[in-house]
């Protein structure tokens, strides 16, 4: 079960690497098959990224952004003026109108329980309407690894067991099939596996401080926080050693679900 993120995520962080983090709600988008939906929610939609490309594909439909961080919905609010951005927890959260598309990039790895959580979004879809869903499958790469071994091997070991607890692995898509094929017409699940281009190692730590890094973060100040960075970007630069041109691969799993109700 997923432990939800207790602290306020920063947009300038994650917005940092725009372009990349943009690239898998494309490829999600680019599968949900929908004409001229009415309503369409972003769920989880941070500064306002993945609601600027529903708006794009669906220019006459009504675009709703949730989030459940004043920071994500403000940058949202400025970036999209005269959008509706709400506050609110998906753990609980279920459409009051009737929407067409429930879209959520990079969000529900954080709400606990979110295989049940998406078997009851999917009900509350009108028949023909779309739950449409990618979270990042990569709780075994190094750079997560890292964070852990690194996390429970020095002196912040102790004030960051909480934030070593915080994301559990992903359930594999048999899971999700079993859970979700009998409330869907259909329902297509994959995995992409970006290698995101990166400047240096340095650059891979300021990627995880914009989402996966941030709960340790959090948990530490000045100099023990300082060396935890330092001996984790130390490890990170061993685990991605730079390529002929003094770039490093980001090796980013990823899972998408689309269920058409
Ligand atoms: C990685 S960002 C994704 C932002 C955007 N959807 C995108 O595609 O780039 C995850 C967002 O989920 C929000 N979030 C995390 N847990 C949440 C919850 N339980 N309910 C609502 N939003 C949540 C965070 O505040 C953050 O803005």
């Amino acid at each position: 079960m997923m432990r939800q993120m207790a602290d306020d995520w920063s947009a300038r962080q994650y917005l940092k690497f725009e372009d990349e983090r943009t690239r898998p709600p494309r490829d999600l988008l680019a599968q949900v098959p929908l004409d001229r939906p009415a309503r369409v929610v972003d769920l989880g939609c941070g500064p306002g990224n993945s609601t600027e490309l529903l708006i794009e594909r669906f220019p006459q439909a009504e675009v709703v952004g949730i989030d459940s961080s004043p920071d994500m919905l403000r940058q949202a609010r400025e970036r999209l003026p005269g959008r509706t951005f709400l506050e609110g927890d998906l753990s609980t959260w279920l459409p009051q109108e009737r929407t067409d598309l429930l879209f959520g990039n990079a969000v529900f790895q954080w709400v606990p329980d979110h295989p049940a959580v998406l078997g009851r979004l999917i009900e509350a879809l009108p028949a023909g309407g779309v739950l449409a869903v990618q979270m990042p499958d990569n709780t075994e790469e190094p750079a997560l690894a890292l964070m852990r071994d690194v996390g429970s091997d020095g002196p912040w070991a102790s004030r960051l067991a909480k934030a070593n607890a915080a994301r559990d692995d992903l359930p594999r898509p048999e899971t999700y099939y079993d859970l979700l094929r009998p409330l869907a017409a259909h329902l297509d699940i994959w995995h992409t596996v970006y290698n995101h281009v990166m400047a240096s190692p340095q650059a891979v730590v300021e990627w995880f401080k914009g989402s996966a890094l941030r709960p340790f973060l959090s948990a530490l100040e000045g100099d023990t926080r300082n060396g935890f960075v330092n001996a984790y970007t130390a490890a990170i630069a061993k685990a991605y050693p730079a390529r002929h041109d003094g770039k490093v691969l980001l090796r980013f799993p990823r899972l998408f679900i689309v269920a058409v109700k």
